[in-house]
């Protein structure tokens, strides 16, 4: 592979040397060796120095989401084990045949195409891999590499973001907010070149904040009276009404029965009912209403 590389790019040297006529043959001979050592230099030194391919940040995460699913440490496809610098330098069954393992690479056959679909890798990682291994392949000698510590687009790794630590996090400054959860929102509506929605009268307020949290319209008597409170705190007490109210739990829990395809019949050819179902629909919306928590609610069910 380097061989190929070194032999391409400096051929043409000779080719010139040899229109240049020297008086002093050793001169024209050092020239030559000159010359001949910049451009394996030149070669040979810029991928490993200034184009800078890192294992840890470059390599790793290829390897682990593209080919560890089958070039794992236990019976690895065609006998390459990419888990670890041994497995790496063993090579797999056609031995350490790096050229070789690039072209698969390069060529789409590695990864194998997957019900009938390309899984070729993207230009830029195929650029990694191959500066990686022309600037020698380097693989640290402690890192072992694990499938499950990155997500890939076929499963979820330790990196899944539900599995980080909680943070607490910076909030944002944003003019014009005075609740942090405000200032996100507004944050991420700036990023995406997006303002809020204009603030609407009380009449339409009320009828969208029932909406939101009940699923039901507002009396003609609510609306009246909220449009001409002037207590400075109307809406946020609007807001603990509603969400005090049963109608909460009612309109939320329909969610998460979705969620678990709750249905009081069994909905397809033999549909019989369920007479009983409406007892773990109660449960839910109880549950909601409630505030009971996620992880407990598993528990309960
Ligand atoms: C879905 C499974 C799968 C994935 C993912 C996969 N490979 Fe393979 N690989 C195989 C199988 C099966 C073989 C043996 C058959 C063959 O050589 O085609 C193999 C063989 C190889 C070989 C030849 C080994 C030898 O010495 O004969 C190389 C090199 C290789 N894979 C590199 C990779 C690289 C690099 C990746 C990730 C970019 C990768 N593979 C991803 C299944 C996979």
């Amino acid at each position: 592979m380097l061989g190929v590389a070194e032999a391409d790019s400096c051929s043409k040297f000779p080719v010139l040397m040899s229109h240049l006529r020297f008086r002093c043959p050793f001169a024209a001979n050092l020239l030559k060796w000159v010359v001949t050592f910049a451009c394996l230099l030149v070669v040979c030194q810029i991928p490993a120095t200034c184009l800078g391919v890192d294992f840890e940040s470059d390599i790793a995460p290829i390897l682990v989401r593209r080919c560890l699913e089958c070039h794992g440490s236990k019976d690895p496809s065609g006998g390459l084990n990419l888990t670890s610098a041994p497995g790496w330098k063993r090579g797999g069954e056609s031995g350490h045949d790096l050229g070789w393992l690039l072209e698969r690479v390069a060529l789409g056959e590695m990864p194998p195409e997957r019900k009938g679909q390309s899984q070729q890798l993207p230009d830029d990682e195929v650029g990694s891999l191959r500066e990686w291994i022309i600037s020698g392949g380097e693989w640290p000698a402690e890192r072992v590499l694990d499938l499950y510590e990155r997500t890939s687009d076929v499963r979820g790794g330790r990196d899944w973001w539900s599995l980080q630590p909680v943070r607490r996090p910076e909030v944002p400054h944003v003019a014009g907010t005075n609740h942090p959860i405000d200032a996100f929102i507004r944050a991420k509506l700036g990023d995406v070149g997006m303002v809020p929605a204009p603030a609407v009268d009380r009449r339409t307020l009320i009828r969208r904040l029932s909406a939101d949290l009940w699923g039901l319209p507002p009396t003609m008597d609510e609306i009246d009276s909220f449009a001409e409170s002037d207590d400075p705190l109307a809406t946020e007490k609007l807001i603990d009404r509603l969400l005090a109210s049963p109608h909460f739990g009612e309109r939320w829990a329909r969610y998460w029965l979705d969620v678990v395809r709750f249905a009081e019949t069994s909905g397809y050819e033999r549909d019989q009912t369920k007479p009983f179902a409406w007892k773990y629909r109660d449960w839910v919306v109880d549950a909601i209403n409630a505030d009971l928590p996620y992880d407990q609610s598993w528990v309960d069910r």
